[in-house]
C-alpha cells in the first residue's frame, strides 16, 4: 500500500456527524493533519481540529484553494441538507447535495486528492422494494429530493471510479443517533428529539406513527464504520456506488418502551406529519452483509445499550 501523511479536510464539521468524526480523525492522524470546515463560526468546544476554515462548500473555487493550500490529501464531504429540510428547498438541496460533491470528484480526478468519503443514505430506495432486509442490488427508486440527490451523487462516485479510478467511499447511513451535537432536518431525527424530550420534559410527541420501523445507528458505530470503511485496502471493495448499512431496526413505539425500563413516567404520543410519508417510502431493515464481508463491518450497541447511553449522557449534558 501506498503511504503518505493525511492531511484531511472534513465538510460540514459542525454538524451531527462532523464533530464527532473531525475529533476521532484528531485522535488519529493529529490536530495538525485535520482541518474542519463548515458554514458557521469556529466552535471550539465541537471541534479539535487543528484548523478551521470557514467556508461554503458550494464555492468551488474557494474549495479547490483550501484544498491546494493545505496540500489535502483525504476529503470527509459532509455538508448535507437532510430529507425533511431538502422537501422545503428542493432547488438548493439539489445543488447543495451534488455539486460540491463533484467538484471533489474533479479534484480527485486532476490528482489533488488521494481518498474521499461521502455518505449516502437509506434514502435512495424508495417505493416498490421490499421492507425488509432489503439487499445491496435492488432497483433504486427515491420519492424525496433529499433520495433522488443520494442515488444521483452515488452513480458519480462509481462513475468517477470506473472512469478514472477516484478512490470514493461510501455508506448508505441510516439514522442516526447521538447526543454530542443535534441533528437537523432528517426523518428518523425523531429518534434524536425523544431523548431530549425524554430527559428535559418527561414525554414526547412523535411525528412519525407508533409502528413504523426504520433502521438506526448509534453515532460510535457509525464512526467506527466510517473509518474502517476509509481504512480498508481497496482491493477488498466491491462496491464503490454506497455499501448498505443495517445498524438497528425499531418504531418510536419499540424505542419509547426502551426508554421506560430506564425512566418509567416517560409518556409519548403521536402525530405523524409529513415526514411520515417520507419514513413510509423508507426500509424497515437492510442487509448489510457485503459491507460485513468486504471491510468487517460490525456494531458495539443494540437498541437497549444505546438507549442507556443517550440518557446517561444527556442528563449530563443538560444539567438533569
Ligand atoms: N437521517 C437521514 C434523514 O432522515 C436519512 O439519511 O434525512
Amino acid at each position: 500500500m501506498e503511504s503518505y501523511t493525511e492531511k484531511i479536510l472534513i465538510t460540514g464539521a459542525l454538524g451531527q456527524i462532523g464533530t464527532e468524526l473531525t475529533n476521532r480523525l484528531v485522535k488519529i492522524h493529529g490536530a495538525e493533519n485535520v482541518i474542519a470546515s463548515g458554514l458557521d463560526r469556529w466552535d471550539k468546544n465541537l471541534t479539535s481540529a487543528g484548523f478551521y476554515e470557514r467556508m461554503d462548500v458550494s464555492n468551488t473555487q474557494l474549495v479547490r484553494q483550501i484544498v491546494k493550500d493545505y496540500e489535502i490529501t483525504t476529503v470527509y464531504h459532509l455538508a448535507s441538507l437532510l430529507s425533511g429540510t431538502s422537501e422545503k428547498q428542493p432547488l438548493f438541496a439539489w445543488k447543495l447535495n451534488v455539486e460540491p460533491l463533484l467538484n471533489f470528484c474533479e479534484m480527485a480526478r486532476e490528482g489533488m486528492l488521494k481518498k474521499i468519503f461521502w455518505p449516502s443514505s437509506i434514502a435512495v430506495f424508495g417505493k416498490g422494494i421490499p421492507k425488509e432486509n432489503v439487499g445491496q442490488d435492488v432497483v433504486l427508486n427515491p420519492t424525496t429530493v433529499y433520495g433522488i440527490s443520494k442515488m444521483a451523487g452515488e452513480k458519480w462516485c462509481e462513475y468517477y471510479y470506473d472512469k478514472f479510478g477516484v478512490d470514493i467511499r461510501s455508506i448508505r447511513y441510516p439514522g442516526l443517533i447521538s447526543w454530542k451535537t443535534p441533528a437537523g432536518g432528517g426523518t428518523t431525527d425523531y429518534a434524536v428529539e425523544i431523548f431530549y424530550e425524554a430527559v428535559e420534559q418527561g414525554k414526547y410527541t412523535s411525528f412519525i406513527s407508533e409502528n413504523t420501523a426504520m433502521p438506526m445507528l448509534y453515532m460510535d458505530d457509525a464512526i467506527n464504520a466510517t473509518l474502517k470503511l476509509m481504512d480498508a485496502p481497496k482491493e477488498n471493495l466491491t462496491v464503490r456506488g454506497s455499501y448498505n448499512l443495517g445498524g438497528l431496526s425499531f418504531t418510536p413505539k419499540e424505542l419509547a418502551e426502551e426508554i421506560k425500563k430506564e425512566m418509567p413516567d416517560f409518556e409519548i404520543d403521536y402525530q405523524p406529519d409529513f415526514r411520515q410519508a417520507i419514513a413510509d417510502s423508507w426500509p424497515a431493515s437492510i442487509d448489510d452483509s457485503i459491507a460485513k464481508k468486504d471491510w468487517g463491518l460490525s456494531y458495539e450497541f443494540d437498541i437497549t445499550a444505546m438507549t442507556k447511553d443517550m440518557l446517561k449522557n444527556l442528563k449530563i449534558k443538560l444539567g438533569k
